[in-house]
């Protein structure tokens, strides 16, 4: 059965679900791609191994890569993490990284940071969530976080968002040079939570207390009844464009916080 959001997004294109056995096949003829189940893998990490999705059944998953360890841009990304790690755990999201490094080269480099490094306000700040060693690459190349044009040894940065069933629900790719922007990757999580327990779609920009998108009217006079103002709380620029309140408490209501 598609999820809620894939639903909108059929009823929004006005498509057909994709059956399991087209998505496997997406899945072994090249990258996942969002709507994919996530890629699994067993694997070594700074916070003991990892079964991949399988131990994180139940709980949002942010899986990064980025490029190496005791690199600036990526420190400063860590430090990121690591300080808002409390505020994805309300959303019931866990965070995993990934480089291409070794485990000790991983314990080192997080040991440095809490010890030595301050970015912005952030200082001894510890990472306590996994850090992944992939020096075979193997996991990297599973979830296409290797771009040859960009680096062909380093992982580009990469963000997977996986639901709770296991599946790939958004990706983000950023270049090496280019440190990621956490407010998007907070945003993407509440908004994906929000169409999954709403049944809306969110539109540009969207933030909690914004108006959300509601899926297109499926019968013609649903249609007529929105445009003129009939449906309650719905608002239509057009027949294809209708929009309704949803207050911010009502999204965190919705999404369990
Ligand atoms: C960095 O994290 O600073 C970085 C890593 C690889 C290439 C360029 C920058």
């Amino acid at each position: 059965m598609p999820n809620k959001t894939q639903q909108i997004n059929q009823q929004m294109r006005g498509d057909s679900y994709m059956s399991t056995d087209t998505v496997t096949e997406v899945v072994a003829t090249g990258m996942p791609r969002i709507g994919d189940p996530a890629p699994d893998f067993t694997a070594v990490t700074t916070q003991g191994d990892i079964n991949f999705p399988g131990d994180y059944e139940g709980s949002w998953v942010i899986l990064f890569s980025h490029p190496a360890d005791f690199t600036p841009v990526c420190t400063s990304e860590f430090m990121t993490f690591a300080s808002m790690e409390d505020e994805f755990a309300e959303l019931n999201t866990k965070l995993v990284g990934l480089s291409i490094d070794g485990l000790y080269s991983h314990i080192a480099w997080l040991r440095t940071i809490k010890e030595k490094i301050t970015f912005r306000d952030m200082q001894n700040v510890e990472v306590k969530f996994p850090l992944i060693e992939d020096i075979t690459m193997e996991i990297a190349q599973k979830y296409g976080m290797i771009m040859p044009g960009e680096d062909s040894t380093k992982a580009v940065r990469a963000v997977f968002v996986i639901d709770p069933k296991g599946m790939i629900r958004t990706i983000i790719y950023y270049p090496l040079s280019l440190g990621r922007n956490f407010d998007e990757l907070k945003r993407v999580i509440v908004a994906l939570q929000t169409a999954d327990a709403l049944s809306i779609a969110t539109p540009a920009d969207w933030r909690p207390g914004e108006r959300v998108i509601v899926p297109p009217a499926g019968s013609c006079g649903t249609a007529q009844e929105r445009v003129e103002g009939k449906e309650d709380g719905v608002t239509c620029e057009d027949w294809f464009f209708c929009t309704k309140e949803v207050t911010e408490e009502e999204v965190y209501a919705a999404i369990g916080k």
